[in-house]
Parts: structure tokens; sequence; C-alpha cells
């Protein structure tokens, strides 16, 4: 079996411990909210952090940003914010959508604050930054159009984590070529964290965050649309019924969040060349055993019976969940074994998110590759979500209180000979980028 040299990622230790970004000592003294500040805000803060979104507070203007300067120092420089909890020093860096903030900008975003978070000159604001109309569909006119049953929030309360059910009105199994959530209304809009669309059995009922079915799409401020690339789908089947996972979060006055699902269909004739998987993988192969004030690993094996374009990596565990990893196997006949750690994420069970790998790094992996996840359960009390240190927890019967470990894994299959072109074409572009890199130098 040859070697397959894939997505290019480093091998370091592994060390579950918080991201503790430092900035690199930024002379900074003329650092101004107008020039430097504003344009990180709008492409990474903004989506969420406006009017009508489900953050906490606007961060548009300046009177709006200036009583959060040393909380946004913070939780900027401890990676928080923007909620993406890659871990920056293993692996795989590039993902569609990233709004992460590079060291360059957190020792920006800390100079500043430092120094008194000064407005600067009014001249140098650039003009507000437009966001697609949030009641109007980024995917065209969608075929199907699911309406979840209204989720009542209170004025008050804690956030609250449940499901609710929707029919599937669909005859024949179809592909999906675009899909989008879309909150209705600025009520929903501020009340609905995230959300997450399932296909599930007809019999499933169960209010717990999904166990099973078919993983579609996620909904979170910001990223609400998706369309899959030329000639790819999802497969929709015909008898499901439609699962919604929520986290919601209660605004002060009482709403009706209401979610609605728009699917545009592949023709009904039409099998795209490229299909969309994504499923619950490698769960843990021992029983989830988590003494009072223990952090303990689980592992779990899923092989891949065909070769792989990996798109999407992302953790599921309950409260307790701390860090997850993801491993290649690869299925060489040589030692040492081949393997590469591709993605770690810290977890923060409030927020689910599905790490995108951008095209070009997406793992590419021959057929029989397995795919390790390596997830870590935190019981001690220096875990902040941990809701009872002195309690032993393990896996039960999927109550929130009970743990998992496992991660949803998007890919789309390849035959022999795509994965080879893929790989091929990969290494091309790689050494063409490397050559022109050197040309600069
Ligand atoms: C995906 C949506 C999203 C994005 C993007 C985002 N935030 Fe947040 N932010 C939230 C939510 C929701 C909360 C409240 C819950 C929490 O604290 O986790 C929050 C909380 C905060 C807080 C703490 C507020 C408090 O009550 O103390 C700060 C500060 C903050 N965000 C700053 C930022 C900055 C700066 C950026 C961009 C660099 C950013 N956020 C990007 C959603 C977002």
């Amino acid at each position: 079996m040859k070697t397959t040299v894939l997505a290019a990622t480093l091998l370091i230790p592994l060390v579950p411990a918080l991201a503790a970004a430092q900035p690199a000592a930024a002379g900074g003294a003329d650092v101004t909210f107008t020039r430097d500040i504003v344009p990180i805000l709008q492409r990474s803060c903004q989506s969420c952090h406006r009017a009508g979104e489900m953050a906490p507070m606007s961060l548009v203007t300046y009177e709006e940003v200036r009583p959060w300067a040393r909380s946004i120092r913070n939780r900027v420089v401890a990676r928080e914010m923007p909620p993406l909890h890659i871990d920056r020093h293993i692996g795989i860096q590039e993902f569609k959508d990233d709004p992460s903030l590079s060291d360059e900008e957190i020792a920006l975003v800390a100079a500043w604050v430092d120094n008194g978070a000064p407005r600067g000159d009014p001249a140098d604001m650039p003009p507000l930054r437009e966001f697609p109309d949030a009641a109007a569909w980024q995917i065209g006119e969608p075929d199907l159009v699911i309406r979840y049953p209204a989720m009542p929030v209170p004025a008050e309360g804690p956030d609250m984590f449940g499901a609710v059910y929707s029919p599937l009105e669909l005859e024949n199994d179809r592909y999906i070529k675009a899909i989008q959530h879309r909150p209705v209304g600025d009520g929903s809009r501020r009340v609905i964290h995230h959300a997450l669309s399932f296909a599930v059995d007809q019999d499933e009922f169960t209010q717990m965050p999904s166990v099973s079915g078919h993983f579609l799409m996620e909904y979170a401020s910001g990223k609400n649309g998706e369309v899959y690339p030329e000639d790819s789908g999802v497969l929709l089947q015909a008898g499901k019924k439609m699962k919604l996972d929520y986290h919601l979060h209660p605004v002060g006055e009482p709403i009706d969040a209401v979610m609605e699902l728009g699917i545009v269909l592949h023709p009904e004739d039409v099998t795209p060349r490229h299909i969309r998987w994504s499923k619950q993988l490698g769960q843990h192969v021992t029983d989830i055993d988590i003494p009072a004030g223990t952090v303990v690993r689980r592992d779990g094996y899923t092989m891949m019976n065909k070769a792989a374009r990996i798109t999407a990596f992302q953790p599921h565990m309950h409260a307790l969940g701390r860090y997850q990893c993801l491993e290649l196997i690869y299925p060489t006949a040589s030692t040492p074994m081949q393997t590469e750690v591709v993605s770690c994420a810290h977890f923060d069970s409030n927020w689910h998110l599905v790490y995108n790998y951008a095209d070009d790094a997406a793992p590419l992996v021959p057929a029989g590759t397995i795919l390790h996840i390596i997830s870590w359960h935190d019981n001690t009390a220096g875990n902040r979500a941990n809701p009872d240190p002195k309690n032993w927890v393990g896996n039960g019967r999927g109550r929130t209180i009970d743990e998992m470990a496992f991660a949803w894994i998007g890919w789309y299959d390849l035959t022999d000979e795509e994965y080879e072109e893929e790989l091929a074409a990969r290494k091309a572009r790689r050494a063409q980028q490397g050559a022109a890199t050197a040309g600069q130098q």
C-alpha cells in the first residue's frame, strides 16, 4: 500500500487544556476603534452581536461596544469568542466560514483595551456591514418547507434544551441540493441559540438531543444556509419525520419561537454523483464510567469501507464533555502504524459546533481507514459545566445528565480512482502553492 500524505498536519502531543492564546506584545498605542477594531467586529462578531440576533448585546457602534471592552478582551484572548473551539495547536486549521481571529487580531484587541479603548478618528469608520435579509430564503425558492411546532420560551428562566418533531411530506427518496433554517420573526431569532435538524424514524420520540437519525443541518446566527457543491447532494428518505434539536435562551419577554427548514431538491430523476453522508461514528467501545472528581477518556473506532473525503467533524458529548479528537489510522501494512490526528476541539455543551473543513483541507482517506474518536469527560469541580462534581456519571438511557461520546462525521464516498485523482490534484496544488511562496521570497 502506498504512503498517503493527506491533510499535511502536524503531530503534536495531545494536551487537553483550555486554549490560552497569549497575545503578542503589540506596540499598539495607536490602535483605534474606528480603524482597527470595527473591521474585526464586522467580520467575526456582528453576525450574532447585533440588534435582533441572539447574542446578549449589540457590538456595532462605539457607544455599544465601549462598556464591554474589558469583557471582550477576556473572551477574545481566551478564544471563547467567536465560538469556534477547535484546538489551534493540532491538525487541520482551515474551515469554511471561519470567523476566528488571528493571533495578530487578538493582540490588537488586547492592546486597544489596555490603552483605554479609544474611539479614534470618526473619518476612519468603515460603512456599516450589511447582512442578508434574515426573513428571506438565501437558497432560492425551496421545494419543501418544514415548519416545526412553536417552542414557547418564558420571559425568564434557565436555558431550554429539547426537541420538536414535524411530519415530512415526501413520496419518494430524494436528494437535497440546498438547505436553510429560517427562524420566523425577530423574536425567534433572539431566543434560538442554536438548533439542528435531523431526519429520524417515525417511532422516535425523545426530548433528548439527537441520539439517532440522519443529521441534515445546523442553525446558528449568521450560518443558516448551505448549497452543496455541484453534482452533489444529501439523501432525504421518504417515510421519515423531521426533528429539531434546540437550545433556547429566554430574553426577558415571553416568545413563541418558530423555526422553518427550507429544502431545495434535485429533480426527481436525478441521483447526484456525490452523496454526502452524515452519521454518528466512533461510539465509545467501553461503558462511560466517570467517578466523582475524575477525568476519563473513552475511545471509539469506525472503519471507512470506501475511500472518502471527510467534510465535517462535530463532537457530541453532554455536560461533562471537555475535549475530543479525531485521529485517522491508515490501512498501511508498514510499521510503525501510520496515524494522524486531524482535529481536536475543546467542548462546551452550550455550543454544538460543526467544523466544516475548507475544500482543500478536507481529509482524503483511502478505503479501510479507521476513524478513531477520543473523548474526554471531566467530572471534577474544575469543569464549570459540571452540575454536581460529587456524583458518579455514566452512559445511560439518554437523559441529558447521562453522558455520550461520539462524533457526527460528514463525508462523501469516493471510488478508489477518484481518491487517487483527488489526492494527486491536491498534491499538485500544494506543490504549486509552495513554489509560488518560494518565488515571493
Ligand atoms: C455565533 C454567535 C456569536 C459570535 C460570532 C460571537 N458571539 Fe459573543 N456571544 C454569543 C452568545 C450567545 C453569548 C452569550 C452566551 C455566552 O456567554 O457564551 C456571547 C457572549 C459574549 C460576551 C460576554 C457577554 C457577557 O454577558 O459577559 C462577549 C464579551 C462577547 N460575546 C464578545 C464577542 C466578540 C468580541 C465576538 C467577535 C470577536 C463575538 N462575541 C462573536 C454569540 C456570539
